[in-house]
């Protein structure tokens, strides 16, 4: 009966939106089993028992962690597994004549994909995003239709970092009519901008279906941001061709040009009309910009030169993992901004399109990665099987995807890749530039080489690349011109530091050789006789510094810019740590989204807001000798004093990055004051903390939207009676919520804590947790408890609107 009438109201919303491109979110109530089970294929399958649950998901994520999980720890410890997923739903389509396409944004990995017990493709890459035609295999009746999607994440390992498993990015289902823009179908171009006027090029790929010549028109406007219309082209086809190209010109005055500062996007919306009446419409985004590599000067974008100052992100989301989630990316996103960073590596594989859109209107430029191995492997059953076979498709598919964004600006063929080593890298970079050039001329087209002498770097040899991204090897960095002579450079990755929050390893030389290291167990937590002073010294034996990295970037106009190794934290690779580290150590940023010291030192040098950031902690033994580090920016001097007490006067000497002092510790008030012209600019105080006394909860958001997708990141420290933070409080916080929200993840930022993220309860790892609350389809009030044996309990509501 219900579906009866969900039938019904399915026929009445088609009827009347006939004609029309209908785009609906496939994510909700799927079912989903671990295990392998081919039964479940077959239409008429029971999956009663199985448990319902919505897209985008990631199976891996809920654990638990082990040293004997198959991914090993640099896959995070999780596991891996097969899955299936189940949907039962009712076709939203009246016309026989429409199409029914199924899109799917990424499902790691090895996919395959049936509709009716019919089998619709496979495909290996997890990172792809890929599309079927269902047409012709649908009941257009009350009978339900089945699409089951097998997972395949058991050959382990698989990957240098950790992936998750399963469906998780989004899924839609899309229905057209017979002729209709192609999936990916269009391409819009800059080819001329200047400050009077920008030309602009679409051009429209256009489905027809049957064998009859259709005649159309096919209307494009350009809206502004305003939705003010800018420009209008109108043109007449016949259509004889399954699939035909339409170029449309556009000329738009006084054009607002997209940058990071100020990233200003048009809209292009295209109107297919088949006797007068409205067959699709589509949307494209249009950012106009231009920006050029020097040999000489470096990178300008609209004719300003600046820096790339890019960070390298690998693509989970910490506690969530893979899944995709909007609210998370733009939190990424934003504190990334604040620290001043203007571009992102994504490291080493294509990323989410929402990752893109975002990137696209908060002004970030994209590095778009295709590959981490070619033919040759890293891992026993990484991509380098599937690449003879898929990696033409992978690249033209990643290409086509992502090409109108105006915030991606280069492609990466690959990174670290082994046939750089051998001559086979030769054919196979000059390959897949040509692949990538045939979609998408306006980018350069780099590689992230790890072997920085010309002469022996095989895909450099190729002659294929426009830019030549040097991962780490700073040494070589000012000889570039002399080495690679008119070439453009970019630092495609960069440092590779070694830091928790708030937790610094003394440098030592086992640190210049991890494979001894690596035996260690190193993960310390709070030693108390660790004398602090070596905050920005470690970092892999292959990495650098920040400090010094940055430096030499700033320095030589013809260093472009650079990816710091890692803009967060990561799950897997805790390379040099071994078990139980199960998670990076790489990131300016950690794995809960809470920054390290060293985001200040890049906020200082990377924006124009006044910044002081003194550290560490003031909680010592007495008499303990501790280095007190400041970061600082539009100030001439700072002055540390400790009770009252001057200790001094520093300036940043030549061209360092920060000022310190050597204390003998005293409990206490440590305040830095910084001035310019003798007028104070800032203040810092940090404070030696007592006994943890109360639970304080600080929202990103307090209000968030009714969707079940939108998340509210709460902020949990752990104060004294004062309201200072504990530094190193370990409370265990249990969570109780009241409303219509639930837990997402918790995540304290350890990176070898083994408890899970799916919890309602969390230790604090250096006084702090954080706690993820998603919303309800139901607006409401989310009330919000934090409790902990001993300490004054903390609260916050959340408004569901
Ligand atoms: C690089 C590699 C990255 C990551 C990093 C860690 O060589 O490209 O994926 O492994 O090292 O330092």
């Amino acid at each position: 009966m219900i579906r009866l009438y969900i039938y019904i109201i399915f026929m009445l919303s088609a009827v009347t939106a006939y004609s029309q491109r209908r785009v609906q979110d496939f994510n909700s109530d799927w079912k989903f089993k671990l295990g392998d089970n081919k039964e479940a294929i077959q239409p008429g399958y029971n999956d009663a028992g199985w448990r319902t649950l919505h897209l985008p998901h990631d199976w891996s994520i809920e654990g638990p962690f082990s040293e004997r999980n198959p991914a090993t720890v640099q896959g995070g410890a999780l596991p891996g597994g097969i899955g299936y997923y189940r949907k039962s739903f009712f076709l939203p389509v009246v016309s026989k004549k429409q199409k029914v396409r199924i899109e799917f944004d990424g499902v790691y990995r090895n996919s395959e994909v049936w509709i009716n017990g019919h089998l619709l493709g496979k495909r290996p890459n997890g990172y792809i995003s890929f599309s079927y035609d269902l047409t012709g295999y649908l009941h257009n009746d009350r009978q339900p239709n089945v699409l089951v999607v097998r997972v395949d994440n058991s050959q382990q390992p698989n990957s240098r970092w950790y992936s998750g498993s399963g469906i998780y990015r989004n899924v839609r289902l899309v229905v057209t009519d017979p002729v209709a823009i192609a999936y990916e179908g269009t391409f819009v171009t800059t080819p001329q901008i200047s400050r009077q006027s920008a030309a602009v090029q679409l051009v429209s790929t256009i489905d027809k279906h049957g064998n009859k010549n259709e005649k159309v028109r096919i209307e494009s406007i350009v809206l502004d941001a305003q939705k003010k219309t800018v420009a209008r082209q109108a043109s007449e086809i016949l259509l004889r061709e399954q699939k035909q190209d339409i170029a449309q010109r556009f000329n738009i005055q006084k054009p607002k040009l997209w940058s990071t500062d100020s990233p200003y996007l048009y809209t292009i919306v295209t109107t297919i009309f088949q006797d007068n009446k409205v067959v699709d419409t589509y949307h494209t985004p249009l950012g106009i910009r231009y920006f050029y590599f020097d040999a000489s000067h470096g990178f300008s974008l609209n004719g300003k030169p600046m820096k790339v100052l890019g960070v390298c992100m690998h693509h989970d989301l910490g506690a969530l993992g893979a899944a995709v989630n909007i609210a998370a990316i733009k939190r990424q996103l934003r504190i990334l901004k604040e620290m001043g960073c203007n571009a992102i590596r994504t490291a080493h594989n294509p990323p989410a399109r929402e990752l893109l859109d975002w990137c696209d209107r908060m002004g970030f430029l994209v590095m778009d990665e295709a590959f981490d191995m070619w033919r040759k492997k890293k891992n026993k059953f990484d991509y380098s099987l599937d690449f003879p076979e898929w990696h033409q498709r992978d690249l033209e598919d990643q290409v086509r995807r992502d090409r109108n964004h105006p915030s991606v600006f280069m492609w990466s063929i690959g990174n670290e890749i082994r046939e750089q080593f051998d001559s086979t890298g030769i054919s196979i970079a000059r390959e897949l530039v040509a692949t990538v050039k045939a979609l998408d001329s306006t980018r350069p087209v780099t590689a992230a080489l790890s072997e920085s002498d010309p002469q022996k770097n095989f895909i450099y040899q190729s002659g294929a690349l426009d830019v030549v991204g040097l991962n780490y090897h700073i040494e070589t960095y000012k000889d570039f011109p002399k080495n690679y002579p008119n070439q453009k450079f970019i630092g495609s990755e960069n440092v590779s530091g070694l830091a928790s929050r708030g937790h610094y390893d003394m440098p030592s030389d086992s640190m210049r050789y991890w494979p001894q290291h690596s035996k260690q167990k190193t993960v310390e937590h709070g030693n108390p006789d660790f004398t602090v002073s070596a905050y920005d010294h470690v970092a892999a034996y292959w990495g650098s510094s920040h400090e010094d990295t940055w430096k030499l970037i700033k320095k030589y106009n013809f260093l472009s810019g650079l990816f710091v190794w890692s803009g967060f934290d990561f799950l897997g690779e805790p390379v040099p740590y071994a078990w139980p580290a199960r998670s990076s150590y790489y990131g300016i940023v950690d794995l809960a989204g809470f920054p390290k010291d060293v985001y200040y030192m890049y906020q200082s040098e990377w924006t124009h807001r006044p910044v002081l950031h003194l550290f560490p902690h003031w909680n010592w033994k007495p008499g303990q000798v501790v280095d007190v580090w400041a970061y600082y920016n539009m100030a001439d001097e700072v002055e540390l004093f400790l009770n009252g007490k001057s200790l001094g006067v520093r300036k940043k000497q030549n061209d360092s990055l920060h000022v310190w002092w050597r204390v003998p510790f005293e409990a206490g008030k440590l305040t830095a004051v910084s001035r310019k012209e003798g007028k104070t600019v800032m203040t810092k105080t940090i404070q030696t903390a007592g006994e943890p006394y109360r639970v304080q909860l600080l929202a990103d958001r307090n209000i968030i939207h009714a969707d079940g997708k939108d998340l509210s990141f709460i902020t949990v420290r752990i104060q004294d009676s004062t309201g200072q933070l504990v530094p190193d409080a370990e409370n265990s916080i249990r969570f109780s919520i009241k409303g219509n929200a639930s837990i997402a993840g918790v995540d304290n930022g350890d990176p070898s804590s083994h408890d899970p993220f799916q919890a309602s309860n969390c230790k604090a790892y250096k006084g702090m947790v954080l706690l993820i609350m998603r919303s309800q389809q139901k607006p409401g009030t989310i009330e919000i408890e934090a409790k902990s044996d001993g300490l004054r309990t903390g609260k916050i509501i959340i408004q569901v609107r």
